[in-house]
């Protein structure tokens, strides 16, 4: 449970708010590569932290993420022309570089020094992994760019997409750190989905629905086990990592490529679902990639041209009471995704945390929101850096083994939570 001004605190990130300063610390998600195929491609708005801008790349393959608003007199460059060099304004022909600055400024005479003063804000955007990253701060405080698995192993090994939701990032975000709804919401789903069935996990995580949960710090966040009963004295571990402040990572099922999120707030309230999948040793399987691109797994189908679900708010997420009593769903709500999307969602776009009654289960969530807390409030006292900025601390893995009874789980599995190049990660 949260006092309502603790969940504006933490839940809150537009520009000048104590979380939305502590996400402008670090590298996130901002498009996919796919979104800028190639040189003076048409430009893409992008909402970000509540921040509305315009991503695009150059005649040079430069990429930029400035400001969306034209500063002669604020008009959307969506509009704009992208040529040589620069995005042109279709109102009265000013020019931008991708670092924002204005290049011409067709209406003043050059000596006058008005073009150079002219700037619009604009932020780095590098390609790593078939995603766009941003980073939002101050340029002082910009960390190494990422090192997240999923983005660091070879093109072949890797598939993301990503979706829009419709509520605050923080309860998306919860949800990738609650892995107690997966025994009852997506109990079919470990039956039936292409990227998740036939693992001996999936049988402990059947039979024993309720889950003793602890936590544990790492440097840049949490590793939150979930422990299940495997008989003969042995626990079946799922664990997850959370990076700050807003990355988590689903321990893996048999030989199954690994899945996660990244969950990056639009404004407060809509988010971006960020998923990937990938294999650390190979390349993912043509019909691995078929259904991810079908939106099985943690994947959904988009609206053609959009990244809106075709499952969505407006069609009650295509809700199937037939299906739902013959038990073919169990929530009635077809795939992973969405079966997570439409129940966050229906919390509202911001859930009054002061209206929950949370239980052991909960316990990754509270610390979590700790976490941030402390990280947050520590940044706006007294500048402290927030934790987990440097790539050290996002080699972390997901991981799902069996530990004997009187294991501890991080150090009994402190091996498989870290990245090693070339060894499988831990899964049964
Ligand atoms: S509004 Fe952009 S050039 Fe005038
Ligand atoms: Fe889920």
């Amino acid at each position: 449970m949260l006092r309502p001004e603790q969940n504006s605190f933490l839940t809150l990130t537009a520009p000048g708010t104590p979380m939305g300063a502590l996400f402008r610390r670090y590298w996130f998600p901002a498009l996919l590569a796919g979104e800028l195929p190639e040189p003076d491609c048409p430009p893409v708005r992008v909402q970000l932290l509540s921040e509305r801008l315009i991503a695009f790349r150059d005649t040079a393959g430069r990429l930029g993420l400035i400001d969306e608003f034209c500063a002669h007199r604020r008009v959307s460059l969506w509009f704009g022309r992208n040529e040589e060099g620069g995005l042109r304004c279709a109102y009265h022909g000013w020019k931008y570089d991708t670092a924002g600055q204005c290049i011409d400024l067709p209406s003043e005479p050059e000596s006058n020094g008005f073009r150079r003063q002219t700037k619009l804000i604009a932020y780095p955007l590098i390609e790593r992994g078939g995603v766009l990253w941003t980073y939002m701060g101050p340029p002082e405080h910009q960390p190494e760019p990422p090192e997240f698995e999923f983005a660091m192993v070879p093109p072949e090994q890797t598939y993301t997409s990503k979706r829009l939701q419709y509520c605050n990032w923080l309860q998306a975000m919860e949800g990738g750190i609650d892995s107690s709804h997966v025994s009852w919401l997506h109990r079919d789903a470990l039956r039936s989905d292409p990227l998740m069935k036939g693992s001996r996990g999936n049988d402990y995580n059947m039979n024993d629905t309720a889950p003793r949960f602890e936590t544990a710090d790492h440097p840049g966040g949490l590793f939150i086990g979930a422990r299940r009963d495997a008989g003969e004295g042995q626990y079946y571990w799922r664990i997850t990592p959370w990076c700050m402040p807003s990355f988590t990572m689903i321990p893996p099922r048999g030989d199954h490529p690994v899945h996660g999120h990244f969950w990056i707030p639009i404004d407060d309230e809509n988010c971006w679902a960020w998923s990937f999948d990938y294999h650390p040793l190979r390349a993912l399987t043509a019909a691995e990639l078929a259904a991810m691109r079908d939106g099985k797994g943690i994947h959904t189908r988009n609206i053609p041209g959009t990244f809106i679900p075709e499952a969505n708010r407006a069609n009650d997420y295509l809700m199937d009471r037939g299906g739902q009593k013959a038990g073919r769903t169990y929530s009635g709500v077809a795939g992973i995704a969405m079966q997570d999307a439409s129940l966050q969602e229906s919390m509202g776009p911001i859930v009054d945390r002061s209206r929950e009654r949370l239980v052991s289960t909960d316990n990754g969530i509270i610390m979590a929101r700790q976490r941030l807390l402390r990280a947050a409030r520590a940044l706006a006292e007294d500048g402290t850096p927030p934790p987990g900025t440097d790539p050290a601390s996002q080699r972390v893995r997901s991981a799902a083994l069996v530990l004997p009874g009187d294991a501890a789980f991080v150090s009994a599995a402190r091996e498989a939570l870290t990245v090693r190049p070339g060894v499988a990660h831990a899964s049964v």
